[in-house]
């Protein structure tokens, strides 16, 4: 299995649960708070290594305590942190979560839009060694475009790019990206000024595939995933579970999504893998926290399948 390297956000989310998200002028009273590690570089970057793959994090964090606690929640689950530098203040989140377990996210990058050019190339003889490398878009966007530029002259590193949150992306550079994961909104952004909202999927999907984008992934929440590629389309249906928290769960399917590939499953087979790991996500609470490790994720369908069982 080779590595999974990683360019992209490392946040500390401060998050409130609310009953119902409050409207313009309301003022709410939160039900609880917690502070947690998160990012959506961060995150993708610990569910790939909780579930087993071998993983790298190219990133920045503050010179505060936040960006300590960033790097040592990555650390220890085993991702490697060197090519994390420090500059500034650390990036920040404000979501609020409501009693469906959907959320709000407004973020503040920070550190995150420090990360030059000069990181990058440092960090270049870990990207030789990576089989997939995972993008988001909490960082500026002419790095991503470096970033996607530099992988695709070397060889055999895969680009998943997560185009979240959503903004424009050039043509050139989509061209370059192997496989693109977006959910519902981000997937209307990209397509909206070719395909009519009232045009479906399908069409959305074949626009972006048309650009030159090998396979074309859109997470649906509760309803699953939709893979696509010039030659398939196939809808994976989630699982049923009782939702408490789903921020994050988007990280969670695209870090085990890499691992499934990383050791050589084919997409669907990877897809189902990365459904299953997000759907005990959304059972608990935070970001990082709630990603299940391997081993968790086998207790967790054993004792689903004995207790389907034993009805
Ligand atoms: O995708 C969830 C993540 O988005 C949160 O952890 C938050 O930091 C934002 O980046």
């Amino acid at each position: 299995m080779r590595k999974i390297s990683i360019v992209g956000s490392l946040n500390i989310d401060f998050i409130s649960n609310v009953f119902d998200f409050p409207k313009v002028g309301e003022t709410i009273r939160a039900m609880d708070f917690h502070i947690s590690p998160g990012g959506k570089g961060a995150n993708q970057a610990v569910a790939a290594a909780k579930l087993g793959g071998h993983v790298e994090m190219i990133g920045k964090v503050g010179k505060d305590k936040y960006g300590d606690v960033l790097i040592e929640s990555l650390a220890k689950v085993g991702v490697k942190t060197q090519n994390i530098k420090k500059e500034g203040d650390t990036g920040k989140t404000f979501i609020n979560v409501n009693h469906k377990g959907d959320n709000t996210i407004t973020y503040v990058p920070g550190a995150n839009e420090e990360i030059t050019k000069e990181d990058i190339n440092a960090s270049l003889p870990d990207l030789r060694e990576s089989s997939y490398l995972l993008l988001q878009q909490e960082i500026q966007e002419e790095i991503v475009e470096d970033v996607i530029d530099l992988a695709s002259g070397l060889n055999g590193c895969k680009v998943i790019l997560n185009a979240a949150p959503a903004r424009v992306i050039n043509d050139k550079i989509i061209r370059e990206v192997h496989t693109l994961i977006v959910n519902e909104v981000e997937l209307e952004f990209l397509s909206k000024d070719y395909v009519s909202e009232e045009q479906g999927l399908v069409s959305k999907v074949n626009y972006l595939l048309n650009k030159g984008i090998k396979k074309v992934i859109i997470t649906l929440g509760d309803k699953g995933a939709v893979f696509a590629s010039s030659s398939e389309y196939k809808h994976i249906p989630a699982l049923t579970v009782s939702a408490t928290d789903t921020t994050g769960a988007g990280d969670t399917f695209i870090g085990a999504y890499a691992v499934a590939k990383s050791e050589g499953l084919n997409d669907i087979e990877a897809i189902e893998f990365a459904v299953k790991a997000s759907a005990i996500a959304v059972t608990k609470h935070g970001a990082q926290p709630a990603i299940p490790t391997r081993k968790e994720f086998k207790a967790f369908f054993k004792e689903k399948e004995e207790s389907s069982f034993n009805r």
